[in-house]
């Protein structure tokens, strides 16, 4: 298959992409997360082609994203009062909302699941492509199914050169890891997913908000994952990820003993000077904003500049605001395989 590829800021560009979409093409956008593999998402067809494309299981269910308020009400059968104080807060931007589904969202599109999860993204390209296509577009990440996400353009070119239809090159994205997933079909709300907005910020407009266990722990066995995107695995590199939970100088003091053939580390800026053993960072202990930002990227580049098959990670210090989201990537990205040296 030929792959276009566009600037997003070229002539004629959205237009091209627009087109391709209409006509129930795959088409991988930026927005301020992460790229997206983006398809009309009122078109059953075209949803299946991102699933195959991407090697998702079938019953993962996919955002849709919308550049005008009014399209909840083609895509929502019940819109509880909070939709209005979270959008004022929040929209656009990283938050997605699960609502009870209307019948004219594909079954492709949420997985057979009764609800469908909405998200306005504030990316200028991505609204303006929505403008464009006339049709929310359903959007997971643009990257191969378990594999980390991709926060640029060559990270969507790597995995889906030859396997899409085109992909709108935005530049780097700004936050670098995905939208907060918020359940509200069912009450009190429930963060299945943290992101770009933090759970002290949800709380700060809903009050109570449930946190679902399995962000940060395994699921308990034959419990059934409430967000179907939780039981699978998710964001490794092809290397063996292990996360390090230390301060500072014992961090250093593990990865230089490990020192050996193929072993790597990710550390915070401040460490990189102390290991002897090739390592990434990913931003300062201190910035977790700093750190998604980064993340993605560096679990690539374990993989493709560095050529490990082990590599150890320095855990976040802070599950606090943005830190939670970067935690509950890594653990994932790590199969939950801790080493706990606190
Ligand atoms: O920032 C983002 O959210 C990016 C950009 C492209 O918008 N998209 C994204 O999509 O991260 P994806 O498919 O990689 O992750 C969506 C997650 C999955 O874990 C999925 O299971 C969950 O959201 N999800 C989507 N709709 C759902 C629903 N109706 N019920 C439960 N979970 C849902
Ligand atoms: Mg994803």
């Amino acid at each position: 298959m030929k792959t276009f590829y566009w600037k997003a800021g070229e002539a004629g560009a959205l237009e091209a992409a627009a087109e391709i979409l209409k006509k129930g093409g795959l088409v991988a956008i930026p927005t301020e997360t992460v790229y997206g593999l983006a398809a009309n998402a009122l078109d059953g067809n075209a949803a299946r082609k991102i699933f195959a494309a991407k090697g998702r299981p079938v019953d993962n269910p996919l955002i849709v994203h919308i550049s005008d308020m009014k399209q909840i009400d083609l895509l929502a059968a019940k819109i509880p009062e909070q939709v209005s104080r979270l959008a004022k807060a929040f929209w656009p931007g990283p938050l997605t909302l699960l609502l009870p589904k209307k019948a004219c969202v594909p079954d492709e599109v949420t997985g057979g699941l009764p609800t469908v999860g909405i998200r306005f993204p504030s990316h200028p390209v991505a609204q303006r492509l929505i403008e464009l296509a006339g049709v929310p577009l359903a959007a997971p990440s643009a990257n191969l199914s378990g594999h980390p996400s991709p926060s640029t353009a060559e990270h969507v070119w790597h995995d889906f050169f030859g396997r899409i239809d085109g992909i709108l090159d935005g530049g780097p994205c700004q936050i670098g890891v995905e939208s907060t997933v918020l359940n509200l079909s069912e009450q009190p709300p429930r963060l299945l997913r943290p992101g770009g907005v933090t759970l002290e910020q949800l709380q700060a407009v809903l009050g109570t908000v449930e946190v679902d266990p399995a962000i940060t722990q395994p699921l308990a066995e034959g419990k059934q994952a409430p967000s179907p995107g939780m039981k699978y695995k998710h964001y490794s590199p092809l290397a063996n990820v292990t996360l390090v939970r230390a301060a500072s100088p014992d961090f250093c003091r593990f990865v230089n003993a490990h020192r050996a053939d193929g072993v790597a580390a990710l550390c915070f800026d401040e460490e990189k000077e102390e290991l002897l053993i090739p390592c990434l960072a990913y931003g300062s202990a201190s910035d977790s904003w700093a750190q998604a930002r980064r993340l993605f990227e560096a679990l690539r580049e374990v993989d493709d500049s560095m050529h490990a098959k082990q590599v150890y990670v320095h855990c976040p210090l802070s599950t606090v605001g943005m830190g939670l989201a970067v935690y509950n990537r890594l653990i994932r990205a790590a199969g939950f395989e801790v080493i706990d040296l606190d």
